[in-house]
């Protein structure tokens, strides 16, 4: 069984395109929306919700955990990853390699305050593309959005726009570096236009989880997909809905409280 987890709805979007590659794989999904948004929190904090979260996923007895908090990877790269039983697939990597495959040379990067101020996505792809000019910029509007389901109009229009204005003009490509990112996909279409590519780092995650499906051979499953929540179980339906368009998803809340922050 495949486990992933994000504070949020951004997790979905990798979800989709994993459930696309292995629609017979189980998968269980958790979104920490008691601690939505990570992007803004100290790294303290979120070293210990990416702990309790491994250690939530293990209790289920996933085999591998597709990681779906690109804040996450980001802090991992920092300070290593938290033990688990589980093999951990990285995002940061995933993104890398797209990059790489892509033979892109200059690329704009945004996301979260706290991915973006770690560097972790220059590390990694400079480390695969030597040379390659990297900007990171932080977009801290943009999770809110997602989360209150403000995805459509000139409010996120307008945010995403301002977001984009601290890249260079002339990129080859600009990765969506968080999750939630692809669900305003059309805005950054609008914001970056026709010449600059939109990366998103789930395209190469999923083919990942599908090379590890086979490995591990956890890909033949019933395709059951669990979608547990610790907040508002009715909204995290609506969106489960709307995102991976399940008519009729199996939604959890979580029973047990959210750890302190
Ligand atoms: N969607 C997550 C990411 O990829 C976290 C966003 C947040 O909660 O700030 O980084």
């Amino acid at each position: 069984m495949l486990g992933l987890f994000d504070s949020g709805l951004g997790g979905l979007t990798v979800v989709r395109r994993v459930r696309s590659l292995l629609p017979t794989a189980d998968l269980v999904f958790f979104a920490d929306q008691a601690h939505v948004p990570y992007g803004n929190r100290s790294p303290e904090d979120l070293r210990g919700l990416l702990r309790h979260n491994l250690r939530w996923l293990d209790e289920q007895n996933v085999d591998a955990i597709v990681m779906g908090c690109n804040t996450s990877c980001a802090i991992a790269d920092r300070y290593g990853w938290p033990a688990t039983r589980a093999v951990v697939l990285d995002l940061i990597d995933s993104a890398a390699i797209a990059v790489e495959r892509a033979g892109y040379r200059r690329i704009g990067v945004v996301a979260t305050a706290a991915t973006a101020s770690s560097g972790a996505y220059g590390r990694k792809i400079r480390a695969r593309v030597p040379g390659a000019s990297v900007v990171e910029v932080a977009a801290p509007e943009l999770v809110p959005l997602v989360e209150a389901g403000r995805v459509e109009g000139e409010e996120p229009r307008a945010a995403v726009r301002r977001a984009c204005e601290g890249l260079p003009r002339d990129l080859d490509a600009v990765v969506l570096a968080c999750t939630h990112y692809p669900i305003l996909d059309a805005h950054f279409a609008a914001a970056l236009g026709a010449g600059t590519a939109r990366l998103d780092p789930a395209v190469v995650q999923a083919e990942r989880a599908v090379l590890l499906a086979d490995e591990l051979r956890f890909g033949t499953g019933s395709g059951l997909a669990r979608y547990v929540t610790n907040a508002d179980a009715d909204a995290f339906r609506a969106n489960v809905v709307r995102i991976i368009g399940d008519p009729d998803p199996r939604v959890e809340r979580l029973a047990r409280q959210p750890i302190r922050t």
